[in-house]
């Protein structure tokens, strides 16, 4: 992912100066204006991940100017930053869909926390938005390939669930097996496809965060919460939150989540008042839901709840021909990526994919056909461009890592942490634990390697 591109706007030029230096130690792509037009031009051209803008400038104050980005449909999160502490300006700044509302003389480690959840939101809402609008098509029974008696389960349980809006589903499977893919098909396919659709990773947090994340706080609820701000459950009302790695969140946490899905009311961190919302909440995990309620990690009224509705999501290797249909669609895809033109596989490919046994399933294969696709040079793959790596057997010297020359510290570590996820087929717990790091950890450097997919 390229370094998030930050728009920056102050009419005061040492400011600008400032700011700059700062946030450009901060590997981010800092572009400055100091007139509000001037941002407004460039800005139907290019798409930053985030606006921080000065509320008082001659002209167009900064709420103004948010007011005509959203007119523009650019739905970035802007963060204001003003040298006066007035509060009907806060409120008219929170009103007017700020992200943050800051105050000067800047606090930069504050500005920098500030622009790492607006940049992760901000990035999740594009993506949102562009499922939404083009990219809508992309999600929808024909998303999920495949002709076999599984996959038809499948489609026949999204046929029978998406109908319902209200509705609480558990989607359980392995690791890569398409659980986020079904997610996001129920809902688009749904009547409240136009709605919000949002995903979480329930291991993307600790604990505590991950509560404000979900269920929004009120101004003063914790030393960061200079304002107040709307949890997930809040903004996606009327859509569909995903909960993944549902087995995350810690047991009090679990307490509170049962009793929103059973009253259907958040009440944000350090508030009093009850707000409805109206959600499809759906859940996603690859843990053994039993296992965990017996060992004291689950709680047992809370799976009840989730389990009423669900559906387990079969391993690849139960899907008879559909690691080929699937692998051609992934051909078909880094064929566009690449810019080649390989028409398929040979017939010793298909059979060495058949006999697989695909342990961290559609992912795996994935990667299998990306790495295959980079090398190959003829108009068909063939069995020896496939390269399977044998993960059911235990981490030898053999099954080391290659590194040939010249790969910085960084792709060994993103190459190390790919091998590593295979050893163990895409288990996290056990991966973390190999790597000696937090899920969350993990996740994050996932995230960064673009492993999460
Ligand atoms: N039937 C399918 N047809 C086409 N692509 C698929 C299918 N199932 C999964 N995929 C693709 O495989 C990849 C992994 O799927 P997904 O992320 O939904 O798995 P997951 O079950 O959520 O995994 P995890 O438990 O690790 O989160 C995605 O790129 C997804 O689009
Ligand atoms: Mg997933």
């Amino acid at each position: 992912m390229p370094p998030p591109l930050v728009y920056l706007l102050d009419d005061d030029e040492s400011i600008i100066k400032l700011v700059k230096y700062r946030l450009r130690n901060e590997q981010l792509n800092v572009k400055s204006f100091s007139h509000p037009n001037e941002l407004i031009e460039a800005i139907k051209i290019e798409y930053p991940d985030l606006v921080v803008s000065d509320v008082m400038m001659p002209e167009i104050d900064g709420i103004r100017l948010i007011e005509k980005l959203r007119e523009l449909e650019r739905l970035m999160p802007v963060i204001l930053v003003t040298g006066k502490a007035a509060v009907d300006t806060a409120v008219r700044a929170m009103k007017s869909g700020a992200f943050e509302y800051l105050l000067k003389p800047i606090n930069f480690e504050e500005l920098k926390l500030a622009i790492g959840r607006a940049v992760e939101i901000g990035r999740l809402r594009t993506e949102v938005a562009e499922i939404k609008s083009g990219f809508k098509s992309r999600y929808s029974y024909d998303s999920l390939i495949g002709e076999s008696k599984p996959i038809s389960e499948i489609r026949e349980f999204i046929r029978r669930v998406s109908p319902v809006t209200g509705s609480v589903i558990l989607l359980r499977g392995e690791s890569g097996v398409g659980k986020n893919l079904v997610a996001r098909v129920i809902h688009y396919m749904s009547p409240i496809a136009e709605r919000r659709y949002l995903e979480i990773n329930c291991a993307s947090l600790p604990s505590n965060l991950l509560e404000a994340e979900l269920f929004g706080y009120e101004k003063g609820a914790f030393t960061d919460a200079k304002t107040a701000k709307k949890g997930l459950l809040e903004v996606a009302s009327g859509g569909t939150v995903l909960l993944d790695e549902i087995t995350s969140m810690d047991l009090s946490l679990q307490a509170k989540f049962l009793s929103f899905i059973e009253n259907r009311r958040i009440r944000r961190v350090g508030g009093l008042e009850e707000i409805p919302v109206d959600l499809r909440v759906i859940s996603a995990t690859n843990s053994d839901l039993e296992t965990d309620v017996v060992a004291g990690k689950f709680r047992s009224d809370l799976f009840y709840r989730i389990n009423v509705v669900s559906l387990n999501v079969p391993r690849l290797r139960n899907r008879e021909n559909d690691v080929i249909l699937i692998g051609r669609q992934f051909i078909n895809d880094f064929n566009l990526k690449f810019k080649k033109q390989v028409k398929g596989f040979s017939g010793a490919a298909e059979r060495k994919l058949l006999a697989h046994d695909w342990p961290g399933n559609v992912r795996e294969l994935r990667n299998v056909i990306e790495r295959a696709m980079i090398f190959a040079e003829k108009d068909h793959i063939d069995a020896d461009e496939i390269s399977l790596s044998n993960i059911s057997a235990a981490p030898s010297l053999d099954d080391g890592l290659y590194l040939p020359k010249g790969l910085s510290f960084e792709q060994i570590e993103g190459e190390y942490l790919k091998r590593v996820l295979e050893w163990n087929n895409f288990n996290l717990e056990a991966s973390a634990k190999q790597l000696g790091v937090t899920r969350k950890t993990l996740w994050e450097k996932r995230k960064k390697f673009g492993l999460l997919n």
